[in-house]
């Protein structure tokens, strides 16, 4: 039985302020192909990701997650197939300063209507190496450790696919290397499907480019 492709996009435009602010023909991701969405700053990857994980909707074009289109199925659909299929790391992380690690992990399932799996949560914490900081706060964590956090939380609702935007630009070369390590790591053992929105071109070495973005008003000049 053919496999629904994870991702099918096609022709999508998206406007803020009355200009383009994202414009991709095409792309088809199917399951297991990790891969680069490449762009210089500005060029619509964080748009495109938030697209992808149904957090807005393009103006124009058809996308569709996992057989969904997107479009028809609504608010509701859309938060069910995120919650049940998507794992983000946010660019600015957006963990929830006011609770602990493990809580914001726990806070992950509840608001995916999961239930509570202590023992999962644990695990997971095991393998991002914070098993031991699951009571700290996140303000009592490194920059990196929290970057950790955040790649455990995407994952707490096993996701099929892993969006993880922009995680590597502040970093040095060996951590980069870490942190790139850590998601396609973590990424199998979950059996998710790791897709990396970047203007960081030493991930070209890690990951196959899917999709080099450019401004649609460069474009269009
Ligand atoms: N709500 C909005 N209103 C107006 N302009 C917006 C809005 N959201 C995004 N933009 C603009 O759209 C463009 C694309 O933004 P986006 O955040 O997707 O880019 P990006 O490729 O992720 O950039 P970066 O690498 O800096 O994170 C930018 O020029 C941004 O200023
Ligand atoms: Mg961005």
């Amino acid at each position: 039985m053919p496999t629904a492709n994870l991702i099918d996009l096609n022709d999508v435009v998206h406007h803020a302020s009355g200009q383009p602010i994202l414009s991709v023909a095409r792309l088809c991701l199917p399951p297991g192909h990790h891969g680069l969405l490449l762009g210089p700053s500005g060029s619509g990857k964080t748009t495109l990701l938030h697209a992808l994980a149904g957090l807005l909707v393009p103006h124009q074009g058809r996308l569709s997650l996992l057989g969904h289109d997107l479009r028809a199925i609504g608010d509701a659909g859309r938060d069910r197939l995120r919650a049940d299929h998507v794992g983000i790391v946010f660019q600015q992380l957006h963990l929830i300063h006011a609770v602990s690690i493990a809580d914001n992990l726990r806070l992950a399932r509840r608001l995916a209507g999961k239930a509570p799996d202590e023992k999962g949560l644990k695990e997971l914490l095991i393998r991002v190496g914070l098993a031991d900081r699951m009571s700290a706060l996140p303000a009592d964590l490194s920059q990196g450790e929290r970057q950790r956090v955040a790649v455990a939380r995407a994952l707490v609702n096993q996701p099929a696919l892993l969006l993880a935007d922009e995680p590597t630009s502040a970093l040095d070369d060996a951590n980069c290397d870490g942190v790139i390590d850590l998601l396609l790591e973590q990424a199998a053992l979950s059996g998710a499907t790791l897709l990396v929105a970047t203007h960081d071109r030493r991930l070209m070495s890690r990951l196959p480019v899917l999709l080099e973005l450019v401004k649609p008003m460069e474009r269009a000049a």
